[in-house]
Protein backbone atom coordinates (compact mmCIF):
# COMPACT_ATOMS: atom_id res chain seq x y z
CA UNK A 1 0.00 0.00 0.00
CA UNK A 2 3.18 2.35 1.06
CA UNK A 3 5.92 2.87 -1.67
CA UNK A 4 9.08 3.31 -0.45
CA UNK A 5 9.24 6.18 1.00
CA UNK A 6 5.95 5.28 3.05
CA UNK A 7 7.40 2.37 4.58
CA UNK A 8 10.60 4.27 5.42
CA UNK A 9 8.26 7.14 7.13
CA UNK A 10 6.68 4.05 9.38
CA UNK A 11 10.09 2.76 10.59
CA UNK A 12 11.07 6.87 11.40
CA UNK A 13 8.16 7.35 13.25
CA UNK A 14 8.25 3.91 15.14
CA UNK A 15 11.54 4.94 16.25
CA UNK A 16 10.54 8.11 17.31
CA UNK A 17 7.33 6.28 19.15
CA UNK A 18 9.90 3.59 20.53
CA UNK A 19 12.64 6.17 21.70
CA UNK A 20 10.67 7.81 23.72
CA UNK A 21 9.90 5.09 26.60
CA UNK A 22 6.10 4.51 26.52
CA UNK A 23 5.37 7.77 27.05
CA UNK A 24 3.17 10.35 25.52
CA UNK A 25 4.53 11.99 22.35
CA UNK A 26 2.03 14.44 20.51
CA UNK A 27 1.06 13.99 16.75
CA UNK A 28 2.91 17.78 16.18
CA UNK A 29 6.12 16.93 17.84
CA UNK A 30 6.85 13.77 15.36
CA UNK A 31 5.28 15.85 12.39
CA UNK A 32 8.06 18.62 13.26
CA UNK A 33 11.02 16.67 13.46
CA UNK A 34 10.11 14.99 10.06
CA UNK A 35 9.09 17.82 8.74
CA UNK A 36 5.94 16.71 7.25
CA UNK A 37 1.96 17.43 8.67
CA UNK A 38 0.28 16.08 12.07
CA UNK A 39 -2.01 14.18 9.29
CA UNK A 40 0.49 12.36 7.34
CA UNK A 41 1.75 11.35 11.24
CA UNK A 42 -1.48 10.44 11.99
CA UNK A 43 -2.25 8.20 8.69
CA UNK A 44 0.84 6.35 9.08
CA UNK A 45 0.15 5.36 12.93
CA UNK A 46 -3.37 4.43 11.94
CA UNK A 47 -1.61 1.96 9.61
CA UNK A 48 1.64 0.78 11.86
CA UNK A 49 -1.49 -0.17 14.16
CA UNK A 50 -3.11 -2.27 11.14
CA UNK A 51 0.30 -3.99 10.82
CA UNK A 52 -0.20 -4.59 14.33
CA UNK A 53 1.80 -2.32 16.40
CA UNK A 54 0.14 -1.70 19.61
CA UNK A 55 0.14 2.15 20.08
CA UNK A 56 -2.59 3.94 21.97
CA UNK A 57 -3.84 7.02 20.74
CA UNK A 58 -5.16 10.17 22.66
CA UNK A 59 -6.93 12.54 20.22
CA UNK A 60 -5.62 15.48 21.73
CA UNK A 61 -2.50 14.84 23.27
CA UNK A 62 -0.75 12.29 20.83
CA UNK A 63 0.28 8.19 21.13
CA UNK A 64 1.78 5.62 22.99
CA UNK A 65 4.26 3.46 21.99
CA UNK A 66 2.93 0.06 23.85
CA UNK A 67 4.18 -3.21 22.29
CA UNK A 68 4.19 -5.39 19.04
CA UNK A 69 3.15 -8.42 20.19
CA UNK A 70 0.97 -8.99 17.50
CA UNK A 71 3.24 -8.00 14.83
CA UNK A 72 4.83 -10.68 12.05
CA UNK A 73 9.17 -10.61 12.94
CA UNK A 74 10.98 -12.59 10.06
CA UNK A 75 13.63 -13.06 12.11
CA UNK A 76 12.61 -14.19 15.57
CA UNK A 77 11.02 -16.75 13.32
CA UNK A 78 13.78 -17.97 11.66
CA UNK A 79 15.92 -17.21 15.08
CA UNK A 80 13.20 -19.85 16.75
CA UNK A 81 13.08 -22.67 14.00
CA UNK A 82 15.74 -25.71 14.74
CA UNK A 83 15.84 -27.10 11.06
CA UNK A 84 16.76 -23.52 8.88
CA UNK A 85 14.21 -23.22 6.23
CA UNK A 86 14.07 -20.51 3.22
CA UNK A 87 11.32 -18.00 4.76
CA UNK A 88 9.29 -15.98 2.77
CA UNK A 89 7.23 -13.02 4.53
CA UNK A 90 4.53 -11.36 2.52
CA UNK A 91 2.03 -8.41 3.77
CA UNK A 92 -0.65 -9.30 1.70
CA UNK A 93 -0.91 -12.07 -1.28
CA UNK A 94 -3.73 -13.72 -2.94
CA UNK A 95 -2.89 -17.82 -0.77
CA UNK A 96 0.46 -18.72 0.46
CA UNK A 97 -0.65 -22.11 -1.09
CA UNK A 98 -1.46 -20.67 -4.75
CA UNK A 99 2.19 -18.97 -4.36
CA UNK A 100 4.21 -21.89 -3.49
CA UNK A 101 2.24 -24.09 -6.56
CA UNK A 102 3.55 -21.88 -8.85
CA UNK A 103 7.11 -21.94 -8.17
CA UNK A 104 7.15 -25.45 -6.96
CA UNK A 105 7.70 -25.76 -10.90
CA UNK A 106 11.24 -25.31 -9.98
CA UNK A 107 12.58 -28.60 -8.78
CA UNK A 108 15.24 -26.89 -6.85
CA UNK A 109 12.91 -25.41 -4.83
CA UNK A 110 12.36 -27.19 -1.23
CA UNK A 111 11.90 -26.51 1.92
CA UNK A 112 9.82 -23.05 1.78
CA UNK A 113 7.96 -21.38 4.13
CA UNK A 114 5.43 -18.76 2.87
CA UNK A 115 3.84 -16.42 5.68
CA UNK A 116 1.83 -13.70 4.95
CA UNK A 117 -0.17 -11.27 7.41
CA UNK A 118 -3.35 -11.21 4.41
CA UNK A 119 -4.57 -13.47 2.01
CA UNK A 120 -6.96 -11.90 0.03
CA UNK A 121 -8.34 -15.60 -1.83
CA UNK A 122 -7.29 -17.92 1.42
CA UNK A 123 -8.30 -21.69 0.26
CA UNK A 124 -9.93 -24.12 2.10
CA UNK A 125 -10.68 -27.74 1.51
CA UNK A 126 -13.12 -28.93 -1.24
CA UNK A 127 -13.40 -25.85 -2.78
CA UNK A 128 -14.17 -23.54 -0.13
CA UNK A 129 -12.88 -20.00 0.99
CA UNK A 130 -10.33 -19.08 4.36
CA UNK A 131 -11.04 -16.08 5.36
CA UNK A 132 -7.62 -14.52 6.02
CA UNK A 133 -8.15 -11.16 7.51
CA UNK A 134 -4.99 -8.63 8.07
CA UNK A 135 -3.16 -8.88 11.24
CA UNK A 136 -5.86 -12.10 12.85
CA UNK A 137 -4.09 -15.11 11.95
CA UNK A 138 -1.39 -17.73 11.28
CA UNK A 139 -1.62 -17.60 7.46
CA UNK A 140 1.22 -20.10 5.62
CA UNK A 141 2.16 -22.86 3.95
CA UNK A 142 5.11 -25.42 3.56
CA UNK A 143 6.96 -26.93 0.78
CA UNK A 144 8.11 -30.23 1.36
CA UNK A 145 9.49 -32.95 -0.91
CA UNK A 146 9.80 -35.47 1.51
CA UNK A 147 10.68 -39.49 0.74
CA UNK A 148 7.00 -41.00 1.52
CA UNK A 149 4.68 -42.99 -0.44
CA UNK A 150 1.63 -42.14 -1.74
CA UNK A 151 -0.56 -44.11 0.58
CA UNK A 152 1.05 -41.97 3.18
CA UNK A 153 -0.11 -38.49 2.20
CA UNK A 154 -3.31 -38.55 4.55
CA UNK A 155 -0.77 -38.93 7.47
CA UNK A 156 1.04 -35.42 6.69
CA UNK A 157 -2.22 -33.92 7.93
CA UNK A 158 -2.77 -36.49 11.01
CA UNK A 159 0.66 -35.00 11.27
CA UNK A 160 0.15 -31.49 10.92
CA UNK A 161 -2.89 -31.39 13.14
CA UNK A 162 -1.09 -32.76 15.94
CA UNK A 163 2.15 -30.18 15.41
CA UNK A 164 -0.59 -27.28 15.63
CA UNK A 165 -2.45 -29.03 18.91
CA UNK A 166 0.28 -29.46 20.80
CA UNK A 167 2.41 -25.66 19.56
CA UNK A 168 -0.91 -24.10 20.71
CA UNK A 169 -1.12 -26.53 24.13
CA UNK A 170 2.34 -25.67 24.86
CA UNK A 171 1.69 -21.87 24.69
CA UNK A 172 -1.72 -21.47 26.09
CA UNK A 173 -3.66 -23.17 29.60
CA UNK A 174 -6.70 -24.40 26.37
CA UNK A 175 -7.46 -27.50 25.75
CA UNK A 176 -7.26 -27.92 21.47
CA UNK A 177 -8.69 -31.21 20.17
CA UNK A 178 -8.49 -32.92 16.42
CA UNK A 179 -11.26 -32.95 13.77
CA UNK A 180 -10.80 -35.35 12.07
CA UNK A 181 -9.42 -35.09 9.87
CA UNK A 182 -8.06 -31.45 9.56
CA UNK A 183 -9.68 -29.13 11.92
CA UNK A 184 -8.45 -28.13 15.21
CA UNK A 185 -11.37 -27.17 17.68
CA UNK A 186 -11.32 -25.45 21.33
CA UNK A 187 -14.35 -25.74 23.31
CA UNK A 188 -16.51 -27.07 19.96
CA UNK A 189 -15.18 -24.47 17.74
CA UNK A 190 -12.90 -24.83 14.75
CA UNK A 191 -9.72 -22.71 15.78
CA UNK A 192 -7.36 -23.90 12.66
CA UNK A 193 -7.55 -25.76 9.31
CA UNK A 194 -4.91 -27.53 7.02
CA UNK A 195 -5.38 -27.90 3.27
CA UNK A 196 -2.51 -30.46 2.21
CA UNK A 197 -1.60 -30.42 -1.36
CA UNK A 198 0.32 -32.89 -3.27
CA UNK A 199 2.10 -33.22 -7.00
CA UNK A 200 2.39 -36.43 -8.06
CA UNK A 201 4.55 -37.71 -10.86
CA UNK A 202 5.20 -41.27 -12.38
CA UNK A 203 3.38 -42.44 -9.58
CA UNK A 204 5.59 -40.63 -7.18
CA UNK A 205 5.12 -37.86 -4.83
CA UNK A 206 6.95 -34.48 -6.31
CA UNK A 207 5.93 -32.05 -3.52
CA UNK A 208 3.53 -31.34 -0.94
CA UNK A 209 2.42 -28.12 0.09
CA UNK A 210 1.05 -27.72 3.59
CA UNK A 211 -1.19 -24.86 4.26
CA UNK A 212 -2.20 -23.78 8.00
CA UNK A 213 -4.40 -21.08 8.83
CA UNK A 214 -5.21 -20.35 12.42
CA UNK A 215 -7.84 -17.75 13.95
CA UNK A 216 -5.12 -16.18 16.12
CA UNK A 217 -6.59 -13.01 17.04
CA UNK A 218 -10.23 -11.52 18.15
CA UNK A 219 -12.24 -10.31 14.98
CA UNK A 220 -15.40 -10.53 13.32
CA UNK A 221 -16.38 -13.60 12.03
CA UNK A 222 -18.22 -13.97 8.74
CA UNK A 223 -22.19 -14.12 9.57
CA UNK A 224 -21.77 -18.01 7.67
CA UNK A 225 -19.16 -19.03 10.31
CA UNK A 226 -20.01 -16.77 13.76
CA UNK A 227 -21.21 -19.94 15.33
CA UNK A 228 -18.80 -22.64 14.81
CA UNK A 229 -15.10 -19.96 14.49
CA UNK A 230 -13.23 -19.08 17.19
CA UNK A 231 -9.70 -17.49 17.59
CA UNK A 232 -7.18 -18.49 20.29
CA UNK A 233 -7.47 -14.69 22.10
CA UNK A 234 -11.72 -15.55 21.63
CA UNK A 235 -10.94 -19.40 23.91
CA UNK A 236 -7.72 -17.94 26.28
CA UNK A 237 -8.36 -14.49 26.88
CA UNK A 238 -4.68 -14.25 25.63
CA UNK A 239 -2.29 -12.50 23.05
CA UNK A 240 0.47 -14.64 22.26
CA UNK A 241 2.95 -14.14 19.86
CA UNK A 242 2.43 -15.58 16.18
CA UNK A 243 6.01 -15.62 15.57
CA UNK A 244 6.43 -18.07 18.49
CA UNK A 245 3.49 -20.36 17.14
CA UNK A 246 4.98 -20.30 14.23
CA UNK A 247 8.78 -21.56 15.14
CA UNK A 248 6.83 -24.03 17.69
CA UNK A 249 4.64 -25.32 14.49
CA UNK A 250 7.16 -26.05 11.86
CA UNK A 251 9.91 -27.50 14.43
CA UNK A 252 6.95 -30.06 15.60
CA UNK A 253 6.36 -30.60 11.99
CA UNK A 254 9.78 -31.43 11.34
CA UNK A 255 9.98 -33.94 14.32
CA UNK A 256 7.49 -35.75 13.57
CA UNK A 257 8.07 -35.95 9.62
CA UNK A 258 11.82 -37.19 10.92
CA UNK A 259 10.12 -39.92 13.12
CA UNK A 260 7.61 -40.37 9.99
CA UNK A 261 7.32 -44.79 10.71
CA UNK A 262 7.26 -44.83 14.83
CA UNK A 263 3.48 -43.29 14.55
CA UNK A 264 3.45 -41.45 17.63
CA UNK A 265 1.97 -38.51 16.13
CA UNK A 266 -0.52 -40.57 15.25
CA UNK A 267 -0.74 -42.06 18.47
CA UNK A 268 -1.32 -38.37 19.92
CA UNK A 269 -3.64 -37.73 16.62
CA UNK A 270 -6.18 -40.67 18.38
CA UNK A 271 -5.70 -39.65 21.84
CA UNK A 272 -6.56 -35.75 20.23
CA UNK A 273 -9.38 -36.61 18.80
CA UNK A 274 -12.87 -35.49 19.76
CA UNK A 275 -14.93 -37.51 17.62
CA UNK A 276 -13.88 -40.88 18.98
CA UNK A 277 -17.12 -42.32 20.40
CA UNK A 278 -19.52 -39.52 19.09
CA UNK A 279 -22.28 -39.69 16.55
CA UNK A 280 -21.61 -37.59 13.39
CA UNK A 281 -22.56 -37.05 9.94
CA UNK A 282 -20.76 -37.42 7.13
CA UNK A 283 -20.57 -36.03 3.27
CA UNK A 284 -18.92 -38.94 1.40
CA UNK A 285 -18.75 -36.97 -1.76
CA UNK A 286 -22.27 -36.08 -1.52
CA UNK A 287 -24.00 -38.59 0.26
CA UNK A 288 -24.32 -37.49 3.98
CA UNK A 289 -24.65 -40.61 6.45
CA UNK A 290 -25.12 -41.08 10.08
CA UNK A 291 -22.33 -43.07 11.61
CA UNK A 292 -20.89 -43.60 15.12
CA UNK A 293 -16.97 -43.02 15.05
CA UNK A 294 -15.41 -46.54 16.56
CA UNK A 295 -11.57 -45.20 16.07
CA UNK A 296 -9.05 -43.62 14.01
CA UNK A 297 -6.30 -45.99 12.76
CA UNK A 298 -2.85 -45.46 12.14
CA UNK A 299 -2.89 -44.36 8.46
CA UNK A 300 -4.97 -41.51 9.78
CA UNK A 301 -8.52 -43.37 8.47
CA UNK A 302 -12.13 -43.06 10.56
CA UNK A 303 -13.46 -46.86 11.32
CA UNK A 304 -16.97 -46.01 12.25
CA UNK A 305 -20.29 -48.19 12.80
CA UNK A 306 -23.02 -47.51 9.80
CA UNK A 307 -26.63 -48.50 10.44
CA UNK A 308 -25.86 -51.48 8.01
CA UNK A 309 -21.94 -52.22 8.58
CA UNK A 310 -19.50 -52.68 11.50
CA UNK A 311 -16.16 -51.07 11.64
CA UNK A 312 -16.03 -49.64 8.21
CA UNK A 313 -13.21 -47.64 6.94
CA UNK A 314 -13.73 -44.12 5.93
CA UNK A 315 -10.82 -43.17 3.85
CA UNK A 316 -12.22 -39.53 2.82
CA UNK A 317 -14.83 -37.67 3.41
CA UNK A 318 -15.75 -34.99 6.09
CA UNK A 319 -17.38 -34.54 9.11
CA UNK A 320 -20.28 -32.26 8.64
CA UNK A 321 -22.11 -32.88 12.14
CA UNK A 322 -21.38 -33.74 15.85
CA UNK A 323 -23.64 -34.76 18.53
CA UNK A 324 -22.14 -33.15 21.57
CA UNK A 325 -23.29 -35.21 24.53
CA UNK A 326 -25.83 -37.28 22.56
CA UNK A 327 -27.84 -34.34 22.28
C1 LIG B 1 -9.77 -25.63 5.83
O1 LIG B 1 -10.13 -25.26 6.95
O2 LIG B 1 -10.56 -26.13 5.01
C2 LIG B 1 -8.33 -25.44 5.45
C3 LIG B 1 -7.89 -24.01 5.60
C4 LIG B 1 -6.45 -23.80 5.18
C5 LIG B 1 -6.10 -22.35 5.14
C6 LIG B 1 -4.64 -22.11 4.91
S1 LIG B 1 -4.19 -20.43 5.21
C7 LIG B 1 -2.65 -20.68 4.49
C8 LIG B 1 -2.84 -21.58 3.30
N1 LIG B 1 -3.18 -20.80 2.13
C9 LIG B 1 -4.40 -21.04 1.71
O3 LIG B 1 -4.95 -20.50 0.72
N2 LIG B 1 -4.99 -21.97 2.47
C10 LIG B 1 -4.11 -22.42 3.53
Amino acid sequence: MYNINGDKMKERILNILKENNNQLISGSSIAKKLNVTRSYVNKIIISLKEDGYNIEQYNRSGYIYKDCIKVIDEKEICDNINKKKDILFFEKINSTNTYLKEIAKDKTINNKLVIANFQSNGRGRLGRTFISEKTCGIYMSLLLRPDISLNNITKVTCLTAVAIKNAILELTNLNPLIKWVNDIYINNKKVSGILVESSIENNQLDYLIIGIGINVYKREFDESIKNIATSIEDEGNMIISRNELIAKIINNIDTYLDNFYNNIFMEDYRNSSCVIGKKVELNMHGKYIDVVVKDINLDGELIVDTKDEINKVIYSGEITRMVINDK
